[in-house]
């Protein structure tokens, strides 16, 4: 975990989203593991929770990272189709993907739930990596600041610098997601700084963009002083069009 005033490590993470049958997963873990990973950057994959428990076996002995794409807050109980903490943490889970706008869109997942989410994951140990971004209308109208303000400050209400500083964000605007643009790297950055000026323990944290991240602009990106990786999706689901960020993570941090 990050500590304040630490270097900040650079972070790419995969989130994998609903794509990989076991099988698929465990292919890719092993063609990964193939690669020489730069040893300075922190690399964690997010593939479905079916596929949990096979690729934490087949990363035994990696530096690689086991991280979930989403958790419910409550240890047990009667919530049909949900995951718990302990559960995720038993199969050797240290990352767990917060706020991810599909599932904020899709799931009704609001920004108190992401709270609530963010302090059980830190409570059993888990890193959260919470997901922020606005929509294409909220950008076009200028209220890209005023949207991740608002859902930051709801992801870390209540918890001590210390603790925010040990989270990681990743500021994803929608209209990027899977869509081929990006936001220009300046203005990823701006927001980004701006996020790490948000909340007390920020500016200490890993501070990630997502939306349409790879090899093409990873560079770029990575370049920027308040950028300290990526969350990735499409481009994480072959090691081809996912290592070449690790790589652009590690020599332009
Ligand atoms: P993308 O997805 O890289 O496919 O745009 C990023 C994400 O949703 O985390």
């Amino acid at each position: 975990m990050n500590q304040p005033g630490a270097v900040r490590r650079p972070l790419i993470a995969g989130n994998w989203k609903m794509n990989k049958t076991i099988a698929q997963a465990c292919e890719l873990i092993r063609e990964l593991r193939a690669c020489t990973l730069p040893a300075g950057v922190d690399v964690v994959v997010a593939p479905p929770f079916t596929a949990l428990q096979a690729v934490a076996a087949e990363l035994r002995g990696s530096s690689i990272g086991l991280c979930a794409q989403t958790m419910h807050e409550n240890d047990h109980g009667a919530y049909t189709g949900e995951i718990a903490p302990p559960m995720l943490r038993e199969i050797g889970v240290r990352y767990v993907i917060l706020g991810h706008s599909e599932r904020r869109a899709y799931d009704g997942e609001t920004d108190e739930a992401v709270g609530r989410k963010t302090r059980s994951a830190l409570r059993h140990g888990m890193t959260p990596i919470v997901a922020v971004g606005e929509t294409a209308s909220e950008h076009e109208e200028g209220l890209t600041l005023e949207k991740v303000t608002m859902q930051v400050r709801a992801a870390f209400a209540g918890l001590g610098a210390r603790e925010v500083a040990s989270c990681v964000v990743a500021y994803e605007p929608i209209w990027a997601i899977g869509s081929g643009h990006f936001e220009e790297p300046e203005s990823a950055d701006a927001v980004i700084a701006h996020i790490r000026r948000a909340v007390d323990g920020l500016e200490d944290a890993r501070l990630l963009y997502g939306g349409s991240m790879k090899a093409q602009n990873a560079a770029a990106l990575m370049a920027q002083p308040n950028i300290d990786g990526g969350l990735i999706g499409g481009a994480s689901l072959a090691a081809a069009t996912f290592v070449p960020i690790v790589e652009a993570a590690y020599a332009h941090a």
